[in-house]
């Protein structure tokens, strides 16, 4: 598998509820990847729980990661170095991937390279063009996070702004839990939404004031359950007396208010940078109308959107083993006193 120019990392990603390991050549050729969803495990509580989350990566990482490399038909001869996600994110979850970097990276005499999984998600816009015009902004938007940058040095992205409360994935996951759909409740409430009318119901666009770029979406979440319930909370059961048009237009009408926030807002961070490109990454940039009304701004305002494949746009390895190629090229390695954190 190796040539001498070629440069094999395994990535590690364990940073939420998908144990995730791929090889990518380069930083942009990917070998393999491997994801393990947990969504099933934690689908009756709602959302996550990191102690099940936790456990599930200690089961699944060995076998995640055996299977990343027979995909790519390498062994540990062919690797050149072990990333791991090391934050943010749920600290237990996070601990297991770093654990099991640091031993292979240890056994097999490997360097080791730490990873932070946001930057990491913008990374991952950059899969395809492997390349970008400064100035950039980027959103990255997730079930944890959403938080825009200027990302015009790509390894030193600055925040620009970020949720005040709940991120957008949340919110999506939230308002499907008052809908009684399955989590997660993102693609659900995309697949619904598209059975119903997105100016059937005016939800609130919080905007924070007319400069800020940070966000909050704590109150669309608690206005679609007023809609729901009723003023005065009483109608409990209401959800389940619902038609299915009524649950669409629920969904097609608060998924329009979370387009119409995110769009304004990097919108106005791209103005204020002067950006010409304009980078998209987390769970949330797999949503379809997302993505459109994203493009559609840029082409408006002449600039060029990067975002990745659907299937990367979510957690995954590839993001991880990708943005470590320029830690490799660089020699930005990490020691085995590396540590998992929740903040970052
Ligand atoms: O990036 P990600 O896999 O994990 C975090 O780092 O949080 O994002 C997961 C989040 C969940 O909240 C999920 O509901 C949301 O992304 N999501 C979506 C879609 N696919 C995943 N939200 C809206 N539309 C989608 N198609
Ligand atoms: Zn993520």
């Amino acid at each position: 598998m190796n040539r001498p120019e070629e440069i094999n990392i395994l990535g590690i990603e364990t940073s939420c509820d998908e144990t995730a390991a791929a090889i990518v050549t380069n930083g942009y050729r990917i070998k393999s990847s491997v994801v393990a969803s947990q969504n099933d495990l934690h689908a009756k509580y709602g959302g996550v729980v990191p102690e099940i989350a936790s456990r599930a990566h200690v089961e699944n990482i060995y076998p995640v990661i055996k299977e990343a490399l027979e995909q790519a038909g390498a062994t540990k001869d062919n690797i050149d170095a072990i990333a791991v996600a090391n934050q943010p994110g749920l600290s237990i979850a996070l601990i297991v991937g770093v654990t099991a970097a640091k031993m292979l990276a240890f056994s097999w005499g490997k360097p080791l390279i730490a990873i932070n999984h946001l930057h990491a998600h913008l990374q991952s816009a950059l899969l395809a063009e492997q390349t970008f015009e400064p100035p950039a902004v980027a959103l990255v938007v997730s079930g944890g996070h959403t938080s825009l940058y200027d990302c015009s040095e790509i390894f030193k992205p600055k925040r620009l702004g970020s949720t005040i409360d709940d991120a957008a994935g949340e919110a999506f996951d939230k308002v499907a839990s008052i809908l009684q759909l399955p989590y997660p409740g993102g693609p659900e409430i995309e697949k619904l939404a598209q059975k119903g009318n997105a100016n059937a119901i005016k939800f609130p666009r919080s905007m924070l004031g007319r400069d800020s770029l940070d966000f909050s979406f704590s109150g669309i979440k608690t206005a679609v359950l007023y809609h729901c319930r009723g003023q005065d909370m009483k109608g409990q059961n209401y959800v389940s007396q619902m038609s299915g048009k009524e649950k669409a237009d629920i969904a097609a009408s608060f998924q329009q208010a979370i387009v119409d926030v995110l769009v304004k807002k990097t919108q106005k961070s791209a103005d204020k940078t002067k950006a010409k490109t304009v980078m998209l990454g987390g769970g949330v940039a797999a949503n379809g109308e997302v993505r459109q009304a994203m493009q559609l701004m840029c082409d408006k305002s002449d600039r060029k959107l990067l975002v990745a494949e659907k299937r990367y746009c979510t957690d995954n390895a590839v993001m991880i083993a990708s943005l470590a190629y320029h830690k490799f090229s660089r020699g930005l390695f990490a020691d085995f006193t590396l540590e998992a954190k929740a903040t970052g």
